[in-house]
């Protein structure tokens, strides 16, 4: 199959959908890779680079868009890019297709699928595929690069012989993917940070990057279904930009990254906030795009307010660090293409039962298939994710279905408790002491690990190597006498299985520190 990498036509798109780099993993998959001429040129990437990772550099981009049977791109083919592609072909861009149904009925009429990047679910699985993810980390990164620009001052303080220069205070509303990564960059740049979300669960996450966590008195939790952010009360939202109004006279820059998905973005900095700021200020609306955050954001824009703030409401952040932004994008691509080809044999396979497929593909087979069924599978408790649906997911029907039924689990007791009573009085009494301790172990080991959210299942790992060293010691005293005794080979057994897990333990747990690493 030929994979189609077209330039952007979009202006002032910098991005290109497929890097060499991501384009290795695409060859390995067994695809062919064609890319039109100079489509890499703004992300400073030569039609000669994309020639030596193994592409077809295609000059002809009429022939390049009527061959393709995926195209890659960022922005949503145009209706004359839509009529190019050969029918039962793919494209996989974003799509934003609450907005774009008459480009998803184009598409179906043409016999073309469509599949939206934007609608990958905020998933542990799908992780390596959020694209709206690695957008919004090189959004807030690039946030405080711009911010950097306009404020006209260090971030870091300093005391030079000519004076001292105090360190710049960065506010920072919502602390989702774009506002953690901001928090991050201004923090490498020296800046006092403090950051204010409506979801207590991202305070630790916060204050461990060295930001200071602002609440308020109102006790509400802006935590929604699966973990996500809610639409907060009149009275929250009136204490949020009470904090607000205080904290706009004393900080030189407010970065705003507020946003509940499906709702347009709240207005928490009022024109008399901006009013009562430092000339020489700055402000970074991120929500620019779906209205702003700030009531004197305009969309697209950088201007600098009559008291002399500046404004900054570029719609295009991830753009403007194009380099990055189309390798982060490139691998998200390339790992949705590595699970839609099981064969790694060049061959596309669209499976409609897989969850992050079916949620993403919205146009097929000439139908579109918007909006998709609720999203099923539970989504994790962390920051900045985007709720999908609001349906009951999995495992809350699980959790249903334990607790309508207390009556078999009552029976189940009962009947264990019979078995040991009968055993206390027949076996031997070694055998009871071993076979209670056996028990009380499955009942830690049940809770240590169905109590723990999938997603901190990595950490878990790492804190389960004590176990496992009690278990390896205990197996190596009890491995004594002639190695064909069951103890002695039960003993072998749980010696290999901890010692396993204690080296896969080290393993993950080093991994992690890396993670860390600078
Ligand atoms: P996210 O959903 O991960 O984070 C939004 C955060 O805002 C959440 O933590 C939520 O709890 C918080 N929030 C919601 N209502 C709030 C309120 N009233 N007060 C304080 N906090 C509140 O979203 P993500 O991915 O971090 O994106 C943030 C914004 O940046 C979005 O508007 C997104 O569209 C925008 N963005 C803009 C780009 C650009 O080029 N301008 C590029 C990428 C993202």
């Amino acid at each position: 199959m030929i994979i189609a990498i077209p330039q952007e036509c979009q202006q002032g798109e910098c991005r290109v959908a497929a890097t060499p780099l991501s384009l290795n993993k695409l060859l390995k998959l067994g695809y062919q890779v064609h890319v039109e001429s100079n489509a890499g040129q703004y992300s400073s990437l030569t039609n000669q680079s994309y020639s030596q990772a193994g592409a077809v550099v295609q000059v002809d981009a009429d022939q390049l868009w009527r061959t393709a049977d995926v195209v890659l791109k960022l922005q949503p083919p145009t209706l004359m890019e839509i009529e190019r592609m050969k029918a039962g072909a793919l494209a996989i861009s974003f799509l934003w297709p609450a907005s774009n149904i008459p480009l998803m009925e184009a598409a179906a009429a043409r016999g073309v699928s469509l599949l939206a990047m934007d609608r990958i679910p905020r998933i542990s699985r799908a992780q390596k595929m959020d694209a709206l993810s690695s957008m919004a980390n090189i959004a807030g990164y690039r946030a405080v690069i711009e911010a950097a620009g306009a404020f006209g001052s260090f971030f870091t303080g300093q005391i030079t012989a000519a004076g001292k220069v105090p360190p710049a205070k960065v506010l920072v509303i919502g602390a989702g993917v774009a506002g953690l990564s901001a928090i991050g960059a201004a923090r490498g740049l020296g800046a006092m940070v403090r950051a204010f979300d409506t979801r207590p669960a991202v305070k630790d996450q916060v204050k461990s990057m060295g930001a200071e966590f602002l609440e308020v008195q109102v006790e509400e939790s802006g935590d929604g279904v699966g973990g996500y952010a809610k639409e907060m009360s009149p009275e929250f939202i009136r204490a949020e930009m009470d904090l607000f109004a205080r904290q706009a006279r004393e900080v030189d820059i407010i970065i705003t990254t507020a946003l509940v998905p499906g709702k347009p973005a709240p207005k928490l900095i009022t024109a008399d906030m901006v009013r009562s700021m430092k000339s020489g200020s700055v402000i970074v609306d991120l929500a620019a795009e779906q209205g702003g955050n700030c009531e004197l954001t305009r969309p697209g824009e950088k201007y600098q307010t009559e008291n002399r703030v500046h404004i900054i409401g570029f719609v295009d952040f991830p753009s403007r660090l194009p380099t990055q932004a189309s390798n982060l994008y490139g691998n998200n691509i390339a790992n949705l293409l590595s699970d839609m080809t099981p064969g790694s044999d060049g061959n596309l396979v669209i499976d409609l039962n897989d969850q992050v497929i079916r949620q993403a593909l919205v146009v097929h087979q000439g139908k579109v298939h918007w909006p998709p069924p609720p999203l099923e599978t539970p989504v994790p408790k962390a920051a900045g994710l985007v709720a999908i649906s609001s349906g009951p997911t999995a495992m809350d029907r699980s959790l249903e279905k334990t607790s309508r039924s207390p009556w078999l689990w009552l029976g189940l007791g009962f009947v264990g408790a019979l078995l040991l009573i009968g055993l206390v009085f027949e076996a031997p009494p070694g055998f009871v002491q071993r076979m209670t301790v056996f028990v009380l172990a499955c009942l830690v080991g049940y809770q240590l690990i169905w109590n723990v959210a999938p997603a901190l299942h990595t950490p878990l790992m790492s804190v389960t190597n004590a176990i496992s060293g009690i278990i390896l010691i205990g197996g190596i005293l009890q491995m004594t006498g002639d190695w064909y005794r069951p103890a002695v080979l039960l003993s072998a057994v749980a010696v290999l299985i901890a010692t396993i897990n204690v080296a896969g333990g080290f393993l993950v747990t080093h991994r992690m520190l890396q993670m860390f690493r600078k």
